[in-house]
């Protein structure tokens, strides 16, 4: 099969199309051909030899965590799925999943039906930043209707999952961005958009009960004092040390996790029309490295995905 692989670390020219073993899949597991391949920061950060580049293992390694695709064969004793269902994963994050390629094999646990409502390449683009945003709103935060959430980065990969999610809960939801994506942001179902740009949000941001903060550092700082007594920051972005967070507030660092039943839930909401997933802009699998350049520039609007059955 075609895939991408990193022979080592390094700048965009390190992926490499080219041929690699077709996977084979053993119990429980299932063989994919994938149709998109989401990108996400950590696939950049570990191309350098950060985010979860220790899992990697030897190299050459293909990149990519989430990924759709058709069923096409069905490791022994596997049941719960046949040859031609549509399904998508976060497969196996942070170990790796192989997914920037024309097969994939992902452990059935972790799949679940697609959305029927979109294609096949742009619900590739779906899991990652959407788990992401629904473990750190509900499992970890129990958001519930009427509370106050304040989401940064909210026009972003794990953000517009977040805004999208919250308003759906009934959460009143106040969104940072830029002054260009106050109207997505708006449409997205956010009660009040900060342009990061102009205005400092913890100077607008008040009595918040729950922080999602995808971006860290600085930001994550100034988050504190947006929090009522007892709230809860979500730290996704950076290590959170215990001493940083200020008395009587409360800060968890989450890391996503594969979950094939909240995947499922997740499509439920997409065909319902209660969360609309955005991408910016689908490449080829040959572009990988266009496509990493793009979401190194961290103003991606929605996700990118890569295109690995047309392009
Ligand atoms: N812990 C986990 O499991 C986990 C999971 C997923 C992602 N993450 C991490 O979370 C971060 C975000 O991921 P992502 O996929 O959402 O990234 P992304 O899609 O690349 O985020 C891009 C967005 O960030 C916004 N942004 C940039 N600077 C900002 C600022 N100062 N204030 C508000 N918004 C700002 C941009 O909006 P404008 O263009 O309007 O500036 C853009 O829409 C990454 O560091 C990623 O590694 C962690």
């Amino acid at each position: 099969m075609k895939a991408v692989r990193i022979h080592a670390f390094g700048e965009p020219e390190v992926l490499t199309y080219e041929e690699a073993p077709t996977p084979k899949p053993g119990p429980g597991e299932v063989l994919l051909r994938v149709h998109g391949a989401g990108v996400n920061p950590v696939d950049w950060k570990t191309r350098k030899g950060a985010g979860v580049a220790g899992q990697l293992g030897a190299l050459p390694a293909i990149l990519g965590w989430e990924l759709a695709g058709e069923v096409v064969a069905i490791g022994p004793g596997e049941t719960a799925f046949v040859a031609g269902d549509r399904v998508y994963a976060l497969s196996r994050f942070p170990a790796p999943a192989a997914a920037y390629a024309e097969f994939a094999v992902v452990p059935a646990a972790e799949l679940a039906r697609a959305p029927a409502a979109i294609d096949l390449v742009r619900a590739g683009a779906v899991p990652l930043a959407a788990l992401t945003a629904w473990q750190a709103l509900f499992e970890v935060a129990g958001l519930e209707s009427g509370r106050t959430v304040l989401v940064h980065a909210a026009a972003g990969g794990v953000g517009h999952f977040a805004v999208q999610l919250a308003a759906w809960k009934g959460a009143r939801v106040v969104a940072t961005a830029s002054a260009g994506n106050r109207a997505f942001v708006e449409a997205l179902g956010a009660d009040e958009v900060i342009d990061y740009g102009a205005t400092p949000f913890e100077t607008v941001a008040r009595d918040v009960d729950v922080v999602i903060d995808a971006i860290g550092g600085e930001v994550r700082n100034r988050s504190w004092s947006t929090l009522r007594p007892g709230g809860l920051l979500v730290a996704l972005n950076g290590a959170l040390a215990a001493d940083a967070v200020p008395a009587g507030r409360r800060g968890v660092r989450r890391l996503v996790q594969p979950n094939g039943p909240q995947l499922t839930t997740l499509a439920s909401l997409i065909d319902q029309g209660h969360v609309r997933p955005v991408v910016e802009q689908v490449f080829p699998l040959t572009e990988a490295a266009a496509a990493h350049r793009l979401s190194e520039q961290g103003h991606v609007r929605g996700k990118i995905v890569l295109d690995a059955i047309g392009g």
